[in-house]
């Protein structure tokens, strides 16, 4: 068997974080972790397209995307929807040029409901919204990526991919549909030089968390709980996720594809719940 050696290259000095030249489309960037990855993504000098159900949250994500010096579109429509993802994707290759970067960030939650109370139609919507829709990301990125060369796409899963918690069923089953999704996409792309990864938070201070604690009547207890489970002693912010999901897009990680990457403030290091154990704090 003849295997030719890497030929040694010379070593240039480590160029960091440059999305100059590129083009993005963020679903649900109009709030929480997908509106904090636009802005990111914009901050580094990539044009980025911000597609939502809520229009005017999309609008208002454009508008920083622009006073950031960026080009930007904002674009009304459900990620479930075929025809809308379909439409999104012709109307941002149209005024931003093919995109090379695509991030499925729009996502539900769903009530918590045991699963023995599960309704059909719930499980359907909560599979449609991030599966179908991140299916729908995938796919329809991919000719807009081959004409540029190049092309990274990040779908967003959860520790809840990884682990399962009680009372949601269908949110912890979609989402870990979407780790074998970025792994069979990323073998189906990896001769083209398109990427495919999962990104896996753990609990991170968003709108949509904002959303469920305020339902609670103890929720800043519930809060301060959740930053103690973590080994960081913190929940996460919208820019840890995003500043993963940036360097997964950037030329600095065409190495890594089909990856579920964790950014769970070390959640996923400990076996239950962290704490100091009595035998050091003593
Ligand atoms: N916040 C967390 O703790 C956490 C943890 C792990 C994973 N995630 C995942 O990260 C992603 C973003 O979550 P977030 O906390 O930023 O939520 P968020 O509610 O703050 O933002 C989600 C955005 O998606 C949009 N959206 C919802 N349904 C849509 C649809 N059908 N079509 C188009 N847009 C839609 C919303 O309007 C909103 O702007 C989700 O996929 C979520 O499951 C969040």
């Amino acid at each position: 068997m003849n295997v030719s050696a890497p030929q040694p290259t010379e070593r240039a000095t480590f160029p960091g974080l440059d999305l100059r030249g590129s083009a993005a489309l963020v679903t649900g960037g109009g709030s929480g972790i997908g509106l904090e990855t636009a802005l990111t993504l914009a901050d580094l000098g990539a044009d980025v397209a911000v597609f939502d159900i809520d229009g005017p949250a999309a609008e208002r994500a454009a508008e920083r995307i622009r006073a950031i010096g960026r080009n930007a579109l904002a674009l009304v429509g459900d990620a479930a929807s075929e025809a809308d993802v379909v439409d999104a994707f012709e109307r941002a290759g149209a005024a931003l040029g093919d995109l090379d970067i695509a991030v499925a960030c729009a996502g539900i939650l769903g009530d918590y409901q045991p699963i023995a109370g599960t309704s059909v139609e719930h499980f359907d919507r909560v599979m449609a919204v991030n599966v179908r829709g991140s299916f729908l990301v995938i796919r329809e990125a991919v000719p807009q990526m081959r004409r540029r060369g190049r092309g990274a796409i990040i779908v967003l899963s959860s520790l809840d991919g990884l682990q399962a918690e009680p009372g949601m069923a269908s949110y912890c089953t979609s989402k870990g549909a979407l780790l074998n999704l970025a792994r069979a996409a990323a073998l189906d792309l990896a001769r083209e030089r398109i990427t495919v990864n999962a990104v896996c938070p753990s609990v991170t201070f968003t709108p949509l968390l904002e959303g469920r604690l305020a339902t609670l009547p103890d929720g800043d207890a519930v809060l301060a709980a959740f930053a103690a489970k973590h080994p960081l002693g913190r929940v996460l912010q919208p820019t840890d996720i995003a500043a993963t999901i940036a360097f997964l897009v950037s030329p600095l990680a065409t190495g890594i594809t089909g990856a579920a990457v964790p950014v769970d403030a070390g959640k996923g290091a400990a076996w239950d719940d962290y704490k100091t154990p009595p035998w050091l704090s003593a």
